[in-house]
């Protein structure tokens, strides 16, 4: 029986355009995962959206000099085609800025409230001394009070990975203009994750199989749980659905607390959207239902502990009791997956210091695989790692064209050639069975990584798969076999058996390669849809919700999201037998090699720079 697996994809803010570090965290990843599990035949479900709200959104808007909503509408839309152009296969990719949202989002807040997980309390709040403005925990940076490390900032310590508020800081300092900051006091809902410890402690204590560093990280947070603000004093986010404060125009929802949320309000809008609006329930409350969660590291702790302690107050599973809210208890993720990063000559990307790749200009330039495959295998799944243009080339030449592009070409060039269709096979001798069995063997051992999230293990075992039917044509030399009309049969057999190998590699690329492996497909004299693509709707804002939210953003707003009908395609992860008599056709080149000279220039839009 297929699972219900929820792969929740972490919500890029719509404050700019997606650079290759971005999606080398949360999209590649994820949308590898997701593939794998619709192949294997599971019942998927791949949400997110942009995350609106919050002080990276007002910060941008002012230094462009938009409103903050134009500036969320530009980049929504912006980020809409980087992510939908990489292939990415979301099943609803929507935005925080939805009627739907707000309303679910509120009714989190309701509920956490109504348990008693929400305080009240007067807190110190940093502001700017020369705008009179609130400063942003993020955007305040000093030392760190535990470990003493530089850099910290005045919500977390990264070198620690301490929860800090930002009074906590020695020597803080606004990031945005050097200023000391003023502390004043100011009245804040605490979410009360003291309250919540056991429970979260409980639930940790039976995640052993998460990533190494992950885990630590996580279980690290629960040594320094305090109490943590859930609301801003700031104009732009979600009403806080309480009398008094919802139509207090200067204090909002924290950021995090509603981004978070988005994991089920997107699903809640996907199952209205396709029909079927019950349908978000097999992912959130049947029990059997598993869910991962894919993000960059400075993401950990908003998914290791803000929204499990969101779901558990919910519900009513902390110290202090409580019942369900109207959704019913809700599960917490199956695992965190959370990837290092990705840096460019050894300093993490950034746009303030002009280091940058953009999604959009790659794609463009190069087309979404060799920019999967390169995340995929030399990512930073485990440990930060640098992209060089160096590297680059010389994966996309050496591995994927002279590799896997040499392998299908010439493999269905010389049955075209000798055959024009796929030629029926003789006896098999040893070096073909071998050759077929380590193929067949592959579907286990990569899937065994997919499922784990091993993604560059898996990959470069396929690879190897790849590799190892180059020296098999190699050494059958097909090409001598072809001048010998006694061999006839013979040739038909190592090409059948090439072929059906081929196939097979095709098999356990697509979920890293899907675009390719749609071409691969064709060439193999396959039709209809092997890997599908997602697609950009434009849809309105007009989704009835239940009115139990304050200030709702208007009706009937449009905007694009990112949907797609993965149910069609042809893709599952077995082997597909290779069927002879089917007709082949001269194959076109599949992947272009690189100018050798990128390694050295880059391109004009992200020249290599030397010190
Ligand atoms: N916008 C956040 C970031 O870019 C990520 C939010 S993930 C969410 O760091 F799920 F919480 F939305
Ligand atoms: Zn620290």
């Amino acid at each position: 029986m297929s699972k219900n697996v929820l792969t929740a994809v972490a919500w890029p803010y719509a404050n700019g355009p997606r650079h290759i570090g971005h999606v080398a965290g949360f999209g590649v990843p994820s949308d590898v995962f997701a593939r794998f599990m619709r192949m294997r035949g599971e019942n998927v479900l791949m949400i997110s959206g942009t995350d609106e709200h919050g002080t990276p959104l007002l910060v941008q808007a002012e230094k462009e000099g938009v409103s903050v909503q134009e500036l969320a509408d530009r980049y929504n839309r912006q980020i809409v085609e980087d992510l939908a152009g990489l292939g990415l296969s979301y099943d609803l990719f929507t935005r925080t800025t939805t009627r739907n949202h707000y309303a679910t989002v509120q009714e989190l807040f309701r509920g956490l409230y109504d348990n008693g997980y929400m305080k009240k309390e007067t807190t110190m709040g940093a502001i700017s001394p020369s705008s009179g403005r609130t400063l942003p925990d993020r955007y305040i940076e000093g030392t760190c009070p535990i470990c003493k490390a530089d850099g910290a900032r005045g919500d977390q310590c990264d070198n620690c990975g301490n929860q800090l508020d930002p009074s906590d800081l020695i020597d803080p300092v606004s990031k945005i203009n050097g200023e000391t900051p003023k502390f004043i006091e100011t009245e804040h809902f605490l979410l009360d994750l003291p309250a919540l410890a056991n429970a979260l402690q409980q639930w940790l204590s039976t995640r052993s199989d998460w990533r190494p560093n992950v885990l630590k990280f996580s279980l690290n947070l629960l040594k320094d749980l305090r109490p943590r603000a859930m609301t801003r004093d700031i104009d732009w986010g979600v009403p806080v659905p309480i009398e008094g404060w919802a139509d207090n125009d200067a204090k909002k929802l924290y950021v995090w607390f509603d981004a978070v949320v988005g994991y089920l309000s997107s699903s809640i809008e996907w199952a209205w959207r396709t029909g079927n609006p019950d349908a978000w329930k097999d992912f959130w409350t049947d029990p059997e239902a598993v869910s991962y969660y894919f993000m960059g590291k400075d993401n950990i702790t908003f998914h290791s502990q803000i929204w499990p302690a969101e779901l558990l107050g919910y519900a009513g599973r902390g110290d202090r009791g409580g019942s369900e809210g109207q959704f019913g208890c809700l599960r917490l993720p199956t695992e965190v997956v959370s990837s290092e990063y990705l840096t460019m000559s050894g300093s993490k990307f950034s746009s303030s210091k002009g280091i940058v790749i953009y999604v959009k200009d790659f794609l463009k330039e190069f087309g979404p695989d060799p920019l999967r495959y390169f995340i995929a295998v030399a990512g930073p799944e485990n440990t930060d790692t640098d992209f060089t243009w160096d590297e680059f080339v010389r994966r996309v030449n050496n591995e994927l064209a002279n590799g896997w592009g040499n392998l299908v070409n010439r493999t269905v060039s010389m049955a075209y050639k000798n055959f024009g269709e796929v030629p029926q096979p003789g006896e098999l001798e040893a070096d073909d069975e071998k050759i077929l069995k380590l193929a067949e063997d592959a579907y286990g051992i990569v899937g065994e990584n997919l499922a784990h999230s091993r993604f560059k293990a898996g990959i470069t075992h396929a690879m190897h798969v790849v590799g190892e039917a180059n020296a098999y044509i190699a050494a059958q030399e097909p090409w001598k076999l072809a001048k010998d009309d006694s061999q006839r049969e013979r040739l038909a057999t190592v090409l059948w058996t090439a072929l059906q190998v081929v196939s097979d590699c095709n098999t356990l690329l697509t979920p890293y390669l899907p675009h390719i492996a749609q071409k691969v497909h064709e060439t193999l004299g396959r039709d209809g849809i092997w890997a599908a693509s997602p697609t950009i709707v434009e849809v309105t804002d007009d989704m009835p919700v239940e009115p139990v939210g304050h200030g709702l953003p208007e009706q009937g707003r449009s905007y694009p999201v990112i949907m797609g009908d993965y149910d069609n395609q042809q893709a599952t992860w077995q082997r597909t037998p290779m069927v002879p008599g089917t007709v082949l056709t001269k194959p076109k080149p599949l992947i272009a090699k690189l100018d050798p000279e990128l390694a050295e220039t880059g391109p004009e839009w992200a020249p290599v720079v030397r010190d």
